[in-house]
């Protein structure tokens, strides 16, 4: 087949970028590896900032996001005793809406038809050839058959463990990475969430976070060392911890329930430049990872998008080769902030191994001052709805 993007992943990233350039009138295609029943039983992020709420209505697909989703005008951080709010509407003018990526998903997942997006699922052994030139092509293998994708552009969107990073040569790239020593252990049950809005819980046993996907489900994330596993938390065990870190305040209001869905993920911040190489540009998880404090993953994949789309609706409408030359410097300077703030937030509320009293103190000190200064929460609140695209 022969097509002006080939798409890999069809994850968030891969499949807003397809319905953007749908709608723009340029071809592509888009090749995931799993099944869609695999894709949308993810459970991931929560929290959509603006730009990713704004990008699923200019797409027209908003219906269900505008009437399912839970706008939410400030959000918590617990220091163990109180909770200091950071009300985003006050401070910014701004606020957050609560909508499962899972659910985005769907609804991108379930109008592609209509939309003329081609999706193709279950390709197995995707490849990446010819990409430093303007001639790049895509191969895999599905139903048994080998098949290839020529295209002007190939968009890597397959996620950190994807083949599209991996095609650029080491020597044309750069890591930055860090790793954390804990991972987040996540629960999602069919209860009342314990508070309105999300707490972040910063408790001298670890952290805590309290979230929801509706008024009748919860999500819930404790830190546990990187060496935990699933079969050490029973549900119970987990809900016993999530009360003491959330503190009488939340904890006491908390419902416990079976669970729907129980996962640990790994912390860690990546960076890899540049995000275009040739006629190779990467969107989302594919070029970068930030820790999930500050709900910034799902909504970083939104603006690369924005930014891609922009590039490649110019290079084929208006003939601007520029446009894609520009695209990783300006995707990069929002991801760079957004590491940034993740790190900060992470660096808060989490206990280190490696911290001593001293640091502790520092934590604690850093709270109490969030706590009494407006400059210091106008600071949060600018960086939680998300910084202009
Ligand atoms: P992905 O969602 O990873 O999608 C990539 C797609 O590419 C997938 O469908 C995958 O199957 C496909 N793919 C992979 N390899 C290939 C291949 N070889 N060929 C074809 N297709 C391929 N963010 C938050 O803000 N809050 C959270 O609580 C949160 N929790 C997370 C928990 C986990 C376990 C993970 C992994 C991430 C979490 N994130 C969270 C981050 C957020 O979910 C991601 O930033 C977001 O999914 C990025 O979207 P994406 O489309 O770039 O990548
Ligand atoms: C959720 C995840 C996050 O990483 C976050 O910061 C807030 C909410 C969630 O899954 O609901």
């Amino acid at each position: 087949a022969r097509t002006e993007v080939c798409i890999i992943g069809a994850g968030p990233a891969g499949l807003l970028l397809g319905h953007s350039l749908r709608s723009a009138g340029i071809d592509c295609i888009v090749l995931e590896r799993r099944d869609p029943a695999h894709v949308l039983s993810r459970i991931r992020a929560g929290v959509l900032e603006r730009i990713t709420v704004d990008l699923m209505e200019r797409l027209g697909l908003d219906a269900r996001l505008k009437a399912e989703g839970l706008r939410h005008d400030g959000f918590n951080l617990a220091d163990g005793e109180r909770l200091i709010r950071i009300d985003l509407e006050a401070l910014v003018g701004g606020h957050v809406v609560v909508y499962g990526q899972t659910e985005l998903t769907r609804d991108l997942m379930e109008a592609s038809a209509a939309r003329g997006l081609e999706v193709r699922y279950d390709c197995a052994d995707v490849a990446l050839f010819d990409i430093e030139g303007t001639t790049p092509y895509v191969t895999y293998r599905k139903d048994g058959r080998a098949h290839r994708v020529d295209a002007r552009f190939i968009v890597g969107c397959d996620g950190f463990h994807g083949p599209s990073r991996q095609a650029i040569p080491a020597a044309d790239g750069q890591v930055f990475a860090r790793s954390y020593p804990f991972g987040w252990l996540g629960i999602l049950a069919d209860v009342p969430p314990c508070n309105e809005e999300l707490i972040y819980a910063a408790h001298e046993r670890g952290f805590a976070l309290a979230s929801m996907r509706s008024a009748a489900r919860s999500r819930y994330y404790i830190d546990v060392p990187i060496t935990e596993t699933l079969e050490g938390w029973p549900d119970e065990r987990l809900w016993d911890e999530l009360s003491l870190r959330l503190g009488p305040l939340a904890g006491s209001r908390m419902t416990r329930g079976a669970a729907i869905e129980k996962s640990i993920a790994p912390l860690r911040s990546f960076v890899f430049e540049p995000m275009r190489y040739g006629s190779l540009l990467l969107c989302g998880d594919a070029a970068h990872i930030v820790p999930p404090t500050g709900a910034k993953g799902l909504n970083l994949a939104a603006s690369d998008v924005h930014y891609a789309a922009d590039a490649l609706t110019r290079f084929f409408r208006q003939a601007d080769n520029d446009a894609v030359a520009d695209y990783s410097a300006k995707a990069l300077r929002r991801v760079w902030k957004s590491e940034r703030f993740s790190w900060a937030l992470t660096r808060l509320m989490h206990k280190f191994p490696e911290d001593g009293p001293f640091e502790r103190a520092m934590q604690a000190a850093e709270l109490d001052y969030i706590a009494s200064s407006r400059a210091a929460q106008i600071s949060i609140a600018e960086n939680y709805v998300g910084l202009p695209v």
